[in-house]
Parts: C-alpha cells; structure tokens; sequence
C-alpha cells in the first residue's frame, strides 16, 4: 500500500464538527482521491457552508463539493428515500452524480424500521436510548438477524418480495411486542416515497467498498473516511446502551470497508472546546447536571428562548450557563432538532478515546463559542464513589465500565478566558486561548493542527506542532 486512510473521528458523543473538518480536506483533494462514509445512516448530521450556503448532510459525505471522488460504504445504512431528498439539496451545477457510488453490500432502511424504532423507544418510557428515530437500531438489527434488505438486492426480480416479507415481519413484531398496528395508509404513502428513493438508488454507481479503497490505496491517492456520531456512542466500547447501532471509532473503518486494520492510518480527531449530547445517558461534566439532563428532554428550543432570552454565560449557576453556551453555540441537534446538552471538556473520556482511535491529529472545534466568559474549565480527573480516579500522576485515567453505575464527581482546572470576541484577533488566539490549547495539547498527547473559530471553512486558526 502506497497510503493509508485517515479516518476523520469524533471524540465526544457527536456534533463535534466532522463535517466541516472533512470538507476543509475534501477542498484540497484531486479528482483520483476518495472520501467515504463506512458507518452510521442519517442519525448523522454534518453541517457545513459552502459559498455563505449552510448544509446539512445526513448521507452524502461531507466532501460532496471538492473533487475527490464519494462513496457509501458497505458498513452503512441507507435510507433511499432520504438520500433521494438529500441529493436534491444540491446545486444543479455540481455534478456530483459521476462522483458518487455506492457499495453493494450497505443496508436499506424500509419504512418500518422507522416505526420499529419510535414505538420502541417509546415502550422504554423513561428507559429511553433517546434515538434520532430514523430507523438506526432495527436496521442494524436485522442485519445480525440475517434478514436484512442490502442495496445489492435491489437489482434482482425478487426485490419486492423480499421487501414485502420483512415487512410482514416487522409488522408482525410490532404486534405482537408492541401492540401496535400499522396504518396501511401512512405505509403506503412512506412506501411510494421508499420506491422513489429506490429508483434513485438503482441511477447510481454500485461499487465494492473494498476494491474502491484498495484501488485508491494502491495508486497513493488520499482516502478519507468520514466518522459519523464519536467514540462515545460506539455499540460496544460508547456508554451502552445509550450509543447507537454501529461502530463509530476507527476500528469500524476496517469492517465498514472490508480492509485490513493494517491500511487504516493515524486518526484525525475531532473534539469540541466543550462538550453536548443530545439523547439519553451519563454525561459526568454536564452543566447543571441531572436538571440539565431532563430539561432538554423535555424542552423545545423555542421555550427555551422565552424562559431565558438573554442567559448569561458567567450565571453563577451552572444550568443558565449550560443554556448560555447552547445558545452561543447554536447547539441543536441538526437531526432532530432536540436541544443539545452541553459540558465542559472532559479529559478522561477524551484520552479514551484518543487511544482507542489512535487519534494521531487533533483539531479543536468552536473556540469562539467560549468567548465572554471569565473562565473555562476542563474536568481533568474523576472522583469515583468517593475515591480519586486517575490523577496528574497517572498515564491514564480508566474510564468505569458503566458510568451510569458509578458516582462520578468531575475535578476541574480553570483557565481564565480571553476578552473579547476570537475573531478579534486575527489569525492569532489571544494568550488565554493559546495557554488552553497548549494545555490540551500537552495532557492529550496530540497536536491541535487547527482550531476552530467560526463555523466557515475559513473560520480556523492553523497550528503547527513545535
Ligand atoms: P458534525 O455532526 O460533527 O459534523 O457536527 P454538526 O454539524 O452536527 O455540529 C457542528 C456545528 O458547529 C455545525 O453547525 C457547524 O457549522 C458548527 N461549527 C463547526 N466548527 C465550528 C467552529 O469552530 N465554531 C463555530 N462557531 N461553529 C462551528
Ligand atoms: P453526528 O454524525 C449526535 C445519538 C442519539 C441517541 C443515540 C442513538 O451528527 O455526530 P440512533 O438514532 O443512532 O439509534 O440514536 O445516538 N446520535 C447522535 N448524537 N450526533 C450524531 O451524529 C448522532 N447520531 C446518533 O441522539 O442518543
Ligand atoms: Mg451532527
């Protein structure tokens, strides 16, 4: 192999800001190097601008707009009619038809996968995972079932038979387990869109994730795989079960592709100045805690922008400053919609994750959106049930089998912050800034190649490692 792929990994539980870091490669790519998407379906979200235009990708891999060729990769699902809907966002001029492929062997989500997964969640009550309800979970599902419809399928006669028997079966289980009856009706109206989606489908180019790559490799061209959701949410090595259905850390790239660990590169890891959630589970640097935790459940945007119209980022009480930071962040999930919980930085879960992605490069998302408050805190260690965890002292701090078992009190280092806007700086980061970067930089044992000031492409601050 002449290259290696770089996985492009989110070290939190998502939204860290993948898409703009694959889109900044992707403008610097050739027409011969590819990016591909190896896991995950439209539970993603990606938003990048291009041209003062902000999209938001759910399937289409980030680097739609650069030269490099793009590529559903066999470790996804995919739901026909939203690439269907997805495609259309994009600009007429922008062949991008020619560029893109998809692999055989991905899974489709069909119509009910969808009801599957918002009457489960929804027979969990207060158990909630907290899914995108896009189908996710029961489409991986039937995939370790043995059932599963793949995008090879549909160029066979028998297609709509098999289609018509999961189904069956889908409707069958939300019977008998849910007592929930499917409205023939609303099917059929998501059906003619679903066989929309498929004739869509059938116009593009099928293509084995394995060979593409492989081909790329061995001409020393670039391969970028695009990570969807972060480490934190991996099926089996993410907070379980509040994850979701794929493997979203590096390892999945060698499965999501059908290549051997060995062609997989150092990761670049993507991790956000603080940190949000959006959905269930443990999330030990929350701000305000477990009352933050319900009032996202519970509350929409707007709400919130009538009960606090002006939060004030230095609030002495933790709640109004995680609301503060949402805020300035415009921190919604661009899938749902729901309100995004946010934290400080939390190193220990971040190392893990490092490690875990052998995430060689870093790069720090969404600087700017610290900027007016006095101080920033980065949780550096964990107090667990009573007893220091991890320390300065040690290489590593071992993050608990289930967090949610555990009592967890977070210890915090603060940093002053900078005054004033970032963006009032330049192409500089003020001293407080660059004192937080080295500090991260230094404990994480990775360099920041970049930080983020902006959500434009051009809203960065290069760095280079001294
Ligand atoms: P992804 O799922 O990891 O691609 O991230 P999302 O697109 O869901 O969420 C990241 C959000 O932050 C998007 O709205 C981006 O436009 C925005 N964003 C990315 N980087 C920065 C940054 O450095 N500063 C600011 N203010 N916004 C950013
Ligand atoms: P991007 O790629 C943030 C979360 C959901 C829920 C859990 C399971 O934009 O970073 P699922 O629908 O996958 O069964 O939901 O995972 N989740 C995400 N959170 N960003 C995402 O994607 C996510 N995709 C899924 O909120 O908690
Ligand atoms: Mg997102």
């Amino acid at each position: 192999m002449k290259t290696k792929i770089t996985p492009i990994i989110g070290l939190q539980w998502g939204d860290e800001g993948k898409g703009k870091g694959v889109a900044r490669i992707a403008s610097g790519l050739s027409a011969k190097d590819l990016i591909v998407r190896f896991q995950g379906g439209n539970n993603a979200g990606h938003t990048i601008w291009h041209n003062s235009v902000c999209y938001v990708f759910h399937l289409i891999p980030s680097g739609v707009f650069g030269k490099a060729q793009i590529h559903l990769g066999a470790g996804m699902v995919i739901n026909p009619s939203a690439l269907f809907e997805e495609s259309k966002m994009i600009p007429k001029n922008m062949p991008f038809l020619k560029r893109i492929s998809v692999s055989p062997h991905a899974i489709l989500t069909i119509p009910t996968h969808l009801t599957l997964d918002t009457v489960s969640e929804k027979t969990r009550g207060k158990k909630k995972i907290g899914s995108t309800g896009k189908g996710i979970s029961p489409s991986y599902t039937d995939l370790t079932l043995r059932r599963a419809l793949r995008v090879g399928d549909i160029f066979f006669a028998d297609f709509e038979k098999k289609y018509k028997s999961l189904t069956e079966e889908h409707k069958t289980t939300l019977k008998k387990v849910f007592s929930y009856e499917v409205s023939n009706e609303e099917l059929k109206k998501s059906e003619q869109k679903f066989f929309e989606g498929i004739k869509f489908l059938k116009s593009l180019k099928l293509q084995d994730s394995s060979e593409m790559v492989n081909e790329a490799l061995l001409g020393g061209n670039k391969v970028i795989a695009e990570g969807a959701q972060g480490a934190l949410l991996d099926v089996r090595f993410g907070h379980y079960p509040f994850v979701t259905s794929s493997h979203t850390i590096a390892s999945g790239v060698g499965t999501g592709l059908g290549i051997p660990p060995s062609y997989i590169g150092g990761a670049i890891g993507i991790l956000k100045a603080y940190v949000t959630k959006v959905g269930e589970g443990p999330f030990p640097t929350e701000l305000g805690g477990e009352r933050s935790a319900v009032w996202c459940r519970d509350k929409k945007y707007i709400e919130e922008e009538i009960e606090f119209p002006f939060p004030d980022l230095n609030d002495k009480d933790e709640f109004e400053v995680g609301i503060a930071i949402r805020r300035a962040g415009h921190e919604i999930g661009a899938t749902t919609g729901r309100l995004r919980r946010t934290g400080w930085i939390d190193i220990p879960l971040l190392k893990y994750a490092i490690e875990m992605n052998n995430a060689t490069e870093l790069v720090l998302t969404k600087l700017d959106v610290l900027s007016g408050l006095k101080n920033i805190k980065a949780c550096t260690h964990y107090i667990i049930n009573g007893h220091r965890h991890g320390g300065a002292s040690r290489k590593t701090e071992k993050i608990p089998f289930d967090l949610s078992r555990v009592k967890i009190k977070p210890v915090y280092k603060t940093f002053k912050a900078w005054k004033g806007k970032l963006s009032d700086y330049g192409t500089k980061l003020p001293s407080e800034a660059l004192t937080y970067v080295k500090f991260l930089e230094k404990t994480l044992g990775a360099p920041i190649i970049y930080v983020g000031t902006g959500p434009e492409e051009h809203h960065v601050v290069e760095r280079y490692w001294k």
